[in-house]
């Protein structure tokens, strides 16, 4: 028994390998391109571990998708693998549409190929786990229900567009080939290996650093926050019993502004880590230009999830985001390593455009 996971080490997708490895044996083959996103240090103490295999390589690369499914004949495909942060799509949309749309497809391609001629145990047996967001539904009114499965897809962001159009597509080859699928669609997860050009580690890492806390427009969006280790758990447990063909919308009921988020962090670093001067990081909160038609609310109706499956968040928003901030400051050369100068480039492009 193998796991192929696409992604694996990108933030959710390494949180993911690292967790299934600490509870099982079976093995996990780890497909990742290795974008400015992917982080092999995410897994470094699986160095040396046999169940770990790291292939780099495109999830696109038909010929290398063929060859690791003949090779190890997972019984079970996760795909975490996409480009996915939403301001990166507004500035260059084309990586979204190359690996969310045309590699989704054509890892359904391979994936369909190789399920095909499967003998009829394993055949019955295999999955084919599509990792997508909560952004497909659009953006809620502050007094509308939360997004349910059955919301419509009205995507606003070249990135959600793409997500939307990647779930579409394996919704299709359920419906047309038979193929057994099962997708996620998750609220904003944080914890640790998240990449700082996010909201939450961007934050502590501008905290630390001094700098400036850039709040897009009043700050007062909503989001769903999710503890990652809480989506993995969600995970694991639609990959085992969830229904083929069908979808789970997965959430933490955290339902909180920006801007609070932002005073939350910043309370936090007061508490573990103050400033010299005495002074609360909250003084370095800035508010800039708005993000180019920003989503007003997001949140999540988790219910079927935990109805079916029985599933529900371990952590709450306070005990993860308080695991979430002591992890960054005892991982200082984690982000001193992501910080590259790929990572410089794109700070200083995307904060002098939004802030001028
Ligand atoms: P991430 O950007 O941190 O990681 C993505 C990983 O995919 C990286 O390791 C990257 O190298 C790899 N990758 C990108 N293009 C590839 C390609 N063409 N072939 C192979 N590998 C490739 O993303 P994440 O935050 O870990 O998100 C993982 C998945 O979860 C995505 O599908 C995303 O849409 C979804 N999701 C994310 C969140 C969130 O809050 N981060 C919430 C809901 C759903
Ligand atoms: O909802 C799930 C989605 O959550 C995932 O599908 C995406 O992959 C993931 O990136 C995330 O998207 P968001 O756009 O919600 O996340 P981000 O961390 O970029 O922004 C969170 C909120 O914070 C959003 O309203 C924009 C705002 N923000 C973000 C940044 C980076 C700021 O105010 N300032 C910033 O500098």
């Amino acid at each position: 028994m193998t796991l192929l996971v696409t992604g694996g080490a990108g933030f959710i997708g390494s949180n993911f390998v690292l967790d299934w490895l600490t509870q099982s044996d079976e093995p996990v083959v780890n497909l990742d391109k290795l974008t400015y996103a992917g982080n092999l240090e995410n897994l470094s103490s699986l160095k040396g571990d046999a169940r770990h295999i790291f292939i780099q390589g495109d999830l696109g690369d038909r010929a290398l998708v063929d060859a690791l499914l003949a090779q190890h004949r997972p019984r079970s495909v996760l795909h975490f693998a996409a480009e996915s942060h939403v301001d990166r799509s507004i500035l260059s949309p084309e990586d979204f549409i190359q690996t969310n749309i045309v590699g989704t497809f054509r890892l359904l391609e391979a994936v369909h190929a190789y399920w095909s001629g499967l003998p009829e145990a394993e055949k019955n047996a295999f999955r084919l786990l599509h990792v997508s967001t909560d952004e497909v539904y659009g953006t809620l009114a502050k007094d509308d229900p939360p997004f349910a499965e059955t919301n419509p897809y009205e995507p606003n962001s070249p990135y959600s567009a793409s997500k939307a159009a990647g779930d579409h597509l394996v919704r299709a080859w359920h419906h047309t080939y038979g193929l057994p699928v099962l997708t996620t669609n998750c609220s904003n997860n944080y914890g640790p290996y998240h990449f700082p050009e996010k909201l939450i580690p961007l934050m502590i890492v501008n905290a630390l650093a001094g700098k400036n806390l850039p709040v897009y427009g009043d700050g007062m969006q909503v989001r769903d926050w999710l503890y990652v280790k809480d989506h993995c758990s969600a995970i694991r447990r639609v990959l085992e019993s969830g229904t083929l063909g069908e979808t789970y919308n997965v959430g933490g009921w955290n339902e909180k502004p920006n801007i609070e988020i932002v005073h939350t962090v910043c309370a936090l670093l007061d508490e573990l880590c103050p400033k010299a001067d005495g002074s609360s990081y909250a003084t370095q909160i800035t508010h800039v230009q708005d993000r180019p038609g920003h989503d007003r609310r997001y949140a999540i109706d988790a219910r079927k999830i935990e109805r079916e499956l029985g599933w529900k968040p371990a952590e709450t928003f306070e005990t993860g985001i308080r695991k979430t901030v002591q992890w960054y400051l005892d991982n200082p050369e984690w982000v001193a390593n992501v910080q590259s100068g790929a990572y410089r480039e794109w700070v200083a492009k995307q904060y002098q455009e939004t802030n001028s």
